[in-house]
Formats: C-alpha cells, structure tokens, sequence
C-alpha cells in the first residue's frame, strides 16, 4: 500500500538540507526543534494534490486563454489575523478587484491570495535598533515576534506549529470559498500562495501523492522563492525542484541572466507551461534596463513561463517620517513599463502580484493617501507597506486599459 502521510519521505532528507540557505532562522539548539520538526512531519496536509493540480492546470492554459493571473494580499500575514472576519475581508478584496480586472477586459482571471502560509519574511537587516539596543529584525509570526523586545525576537521554533494551525484555519476558510455555492459565475480560485522560506517546515509539509507518486509541498498551492533566496544552487531552488506545485520565482533588478537561465532550468527543465512563474521586481526605473534581456534569454531558451508583475518590491522608499513607503504612481508606472516590454518582445504578459491590505490602511501614498503625511493615520502593516482596496482598484484600472478587450483567439 502506498503511503499517504510523510513517513516515507520524513526519513529521507531531501539534497537542499545540505545546500546553501540564506535568510534561516537561527534555532537548531533550541530544545523545541526537533520536536516541532516531527510534529510538523506527521501532520495532514494543508493542501490536496488535486487543489494543486487544479492550479496547474489553470496556470498551463492561461497563455493560451488570454487569462490574467491576480496574486494579492499582506507583506506578512499576521497570526491575529486568522480570524473568520479578517479572513473573509481579505477574501472579498481578492474578489472584488479579480472580478473588477475580469470585467473591464473581458478576460478569465485566475486569483491567488498571499495568505493561508506567508508567515515568513527575508530581511535585509538581520538586527535593528531600538534607541541604543540592536535587537533581532522581525522576520514574521513563524519565526518570533513583531514585539521589539530581545526575548521576543528570539527564533523559536515552535512558532512552526502555530504558523501550521493558523495557516490550517486559513485554507479551511479558502476551501469552503472555492466551493460556495453561491458564486455566480465560478471564478477561478482564491488559491493560496506563500514565500517558502523557512526550509525546516516547508520540509516536513512534502506529501507523496500515492495516484500519481509525484511529490507536493502541501503547505500552499503556489510556493515562491524570493529574490534574495533564489540561488540557482541553493537550497530552496532544490526543493521546490523536488515538487510538482506551480512554482514562482522573483527577479530583481540586479539579477543576471545566466543566473535566472539556471534557475528556470532548474525549476522547469521539462519546459511546462503553467510551471514556473516569473515575478519581475525591478523598480520603475531599472525595469527598462534589467528587463528586455532577461525575458529575451528564457524565451530563446524556450522556458513557457507566465510573466507576472511585481511592480511594489522595487518602489520602496523611505518617508521624511521615517516610514517605508511605496508610491502608487511609481507602481503604476512599473507595471505599465513591464506590459509594454513582454509585448514588445512577443511575450504575454500575464498580470500582477501585489501587496494589498483589507483594512483601509494608509501605507503607500497615492489616491486618497494625498501625502506622507496623511501615512500616519492607519499604518498598521507587519511588514512592507500595502495598497489599500482604492490604491489597488487604481492600478487594476490602469492595467486594465491598456489591455484588448476580449479572449485572445490566436
Ligand atoms: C515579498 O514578496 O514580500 C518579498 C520579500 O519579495 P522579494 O523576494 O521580491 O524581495
Ligand atoms: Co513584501
């Protein structure tokens, strides 16, 4: 009999654990590791295979449909925040701007939420300072608090276990949203969709899926790897490698194209349509330069990838009062810059991966955020700063009209 639960792979550790891996909690020593590790291992997945390869399949026709892909949601999501109203703010924003894009262009638009899993962040600065104490940075509710206090910001590892179960509630509530009803038309998704980061639980979350032997990161539908983990050789590439998931991959700006060619070479060595998605990130200014031949190189190399927009990670400025803060004019801008450079070289440009709050936050400045100082009022993110619901409808509207209305027939 084939067997459903990880104890066929558990034991058998997978060639990352010996690879390179930036960005990993500091917490081997901590007496709660192992244990946390076997907890997780023996745990039922959060996802199906057949959700994932329902995904998958959505994603492999998308080029050829002329759908539009919407990944949204938190920097960070927060354990707090797994509660049945929070969970469903986030999922009516998902809706209300996927239908709002699909409406305008008259196109499919498959959703994917960053939530149910997307506890873990990288972080440039490895420590702070609060006044004249340098304190551990935050790196999400997985690994220690956003409390900025010296015990708080320990790693520890049992915050994998609270991350499973929040993330459990979460896709629970996802699922139950997918098969309503009441959804007039069916729309495709929300799926889930996090930064796996943290190699010690996305690990432990691989199920072999006894109808087809293949493996699956059952901790999200549509795992990424960042921009500052996606080293061709390291670790994270090699896992996600291992799974049969969708996959994406950030790119930013600095990224030479050798470099994505391996990973994508990696990731997609069967050249699959609905694989590998590759999220751009390069800032207004640096996209025109950075972009062209990275999107030339993977399409010689003849990689089906699906180009989606990140037009936020590489806008970030700081505030005069001291806030991280992205401007909407310099987001619109990018994705703008990032459709007319896919169509100029023959490729589809697929939509947009954004940060977006439910809350009607004031984190980014533009629309009704009329200046920095107007970011004061509800600023509230864990992380980076996201749009608000009126922020965001503005650049799918921007996006939007730019986009032939109508399915692509060719
Ligand atoms: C993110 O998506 O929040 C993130 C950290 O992205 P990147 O890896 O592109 O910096
Ligand atoms: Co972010």
């Amino acid at each position: 009999m084939q067997l459903t639960s990880s104890t066929a792979d558990f034991t058998r550790p997978g060639p990352w654990e010996d690879m390179p891996a930036a960005q990993q909690p500091d917490w081997r020593d901590h007496a709660a590791y192992q244990g946390a590790r076997q907890w997780l291992a023996s745990a039922p997945p959060l996802v199906t295979a057949a959700e994932i390869r329902r995904l998958r399949s959505s994603l492999s026709e998308l080029v050829t449909n002329g759908a539009l892909l919407l990944q949204m949601g938190d920097c960070a999501e927060s354990f707090y925040e797994c509660t049945p109203r929070h969970i469903s703010a986030k999922l009516d924003v998902i809706e209300r701007l996927g239908d709002r894009l699909g409406e305008i262009t008259g196109r499919d638009v498959v959703r994917v939420g960053r939530m149910g899993g997307q506890f873990a962040k990288p972080r440039s600065q490895a420590t702070e300072y609060q006044g004249t104490l340098e304190i551990p940075s935050f790196r999400g509710h997985m690994i220690n608090s956003e409390i900025a206090t010296p015990g708080t910001r320990n790693a520890n590892p049992l915050r994998m276990m609270w991350a499973y179960d929040a993330s459990d509630t979460v896709q629970r509530a996802m699922r139950a949203y997918r098969e309503g009803t009441a959804r007039v038309p069916a729309t495709d998704g929300p799926w889930s969709s996090h930064e796996a980061l943290v190699i010690d639980y996305e690990s432990e979350l691989i199920r072999r899926d006894p109808d087809t032997d293949d493996l699956y990161l059952t901790s999200t539908h549509l795992p990424w790897v960042g921009e500052r983990t996606r080293g061709p050789a390291d670790a994270h590439v090699s896992l996600l490698s291992s799974v049969a998931n969708p996959v994406g991959c950030k790119i930013g700006p600095t990224s030479n194209t050798d470099d994505i060619l391996r990973v994508c070479e990696r990731l997609d060595p069967h050249r699959e349509p609905g694989r590998l998605v590759l999220i751009p990130r390069m800032g207004r200014n640096q996209i025109r330069q950075a972009l062209p031949p990275v999107v030339r190189r993977v399409a010689n190399a003849g990689h089906p990838v699906i180009w989606l927009s990140d037009p936020m990670h590489g806008n970030t400025v700081k505030s005069r009062h001291g806030l991280k803060t992205r401007h909407l004019a310099d987001v619109i801008t990018e994705a703008l810059r990032f459709r007319d450079i896919l169509e100029k070289n023959r490729q589809y440009a697929a939509g947009v991966h954004i940060e977006v709050a439910a809350d009607d936050v004031t984190e980014c400045v533009g629309g009704p955020v009329e200046t920095e100082d107007d970011l004061q009022r509800h600023y509230t993110t864990l992380c980076d700063p996201r749009l608000n619901a009126d922020q965001a409808t503005e650049l799918i509207d921007a996006w939007a009209k730019g986009t032939v209305t109508g399915r692509r027939t060719e």
